[in-house]
């Protein structure tokens, strides 16, 4: 009996363990996609000509060895691939969380700050909503500017036409902006936990580790450097 249970703890937790590392592993694709993405897009800075050209790179690289759209395909699957594994893997160690910590709802242990016992911590709130808004974003997004069924200022055929008409406008400036400050404070809470999963966070409190100093730096220039494209379109008029 006793070991039965002992062998079915060990398993729950090397599978919490196994869960942590996809969720990092996961994550550090899409980090790895999203600095592409955002370096790539600053080609809006060299010309509508330079950042069309590069669009259209994406789609013949890897040619003639592969088809046309063949590494973007494959790109695609693995970053889906990432994004769900990612989602499932946050459910289901949340739940496992919420199961193992023995409250429900509003009913949390008290601590110093919360001392009525109800808390909402940075971390889950950030996460949950953060992410909730990102899976949104990327569905608006990619009807936006990559299929363009949503074409606020008129549908265009090239890719610089089309982030040109949706920039100009002050709305979809504020929902990418709203969406770039919860894909940085997600990149933040991400890379300093994924950095703690890996090892690699040896300090006793979050303030003092350098990691999460190296995490919030990491975070600012993704943000600030997907932001750029989009704020020069609509106050400087970049590209005409
Ligand atoms: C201000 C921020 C961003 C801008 C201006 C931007 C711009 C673009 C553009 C122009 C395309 C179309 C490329 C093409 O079809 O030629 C695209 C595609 C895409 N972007 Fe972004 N992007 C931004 C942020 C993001 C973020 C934060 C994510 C992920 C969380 C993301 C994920 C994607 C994906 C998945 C595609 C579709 C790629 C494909 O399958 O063709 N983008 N983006």
């Amino acid at each position: 009996m006793a070991t039965t249970q002992l062998s079915k703890r060990t398993s729950a937790r090397s599978s919490t363990v196994v869960l942590k590392y996809a969720m990092a592993v996961s994550g550090l694709i899409m980090v790895g996609y999203l600095v592409l993405h955002m370096y790539g897009n600053l080609k809006a800075f060299a010309g509508p000509s330079a950042f069309n050209e590069y669009a259209h790179h994406l789609r013949t690289i890897g040619t003639p060895i592969l088809p046309e759209k063949g590494l973007l395909w494959i790109v695609r699957v693995v970053l889906l691939a990432a994004v769900l594994l990612h989602a499932y893997a946050a459910a289901t160690l949340w739940r496992r969380n919420k199961k193992a910590a023995g409250y429900v709802g509003a009913k949390r242990y008290q601590t110093k700050q919360g001392k009525s016992g109800v808390q909402r911590s940075y971390a889950s709130f950030t996460m949950r909503w953060g992410g909730v808004t990102i899976a949104l974003f990327i569905v608006f997004h990619i009807l936006n500017l990559t299929t363009n069924t949503i074409h606020p200022g008129g549908a265009a055929d090239t890719a610089y036409g089309k982030l040109h008409n949706s920039f100009e406008h002050w709305w979809v400036l504020l929902a990418y902006t709203v969406a770039m400050i919860a894909v940085g404070f997600h990149l933040w809470h991400g890379f300093w936990s994924a950095f703690t999963t890996l090892g690699q966070n040896r300090s006793s409190t979050r303030v003092a580790s350098r990691w999460n100093t190296a995490a919030i730096g990491i975070a600012a220039i993704i943000t600030i450097g997907f932001l750029a494209p989009p704020f020069s379109i609509y106050f400087f008029g970049l590209g005409g």
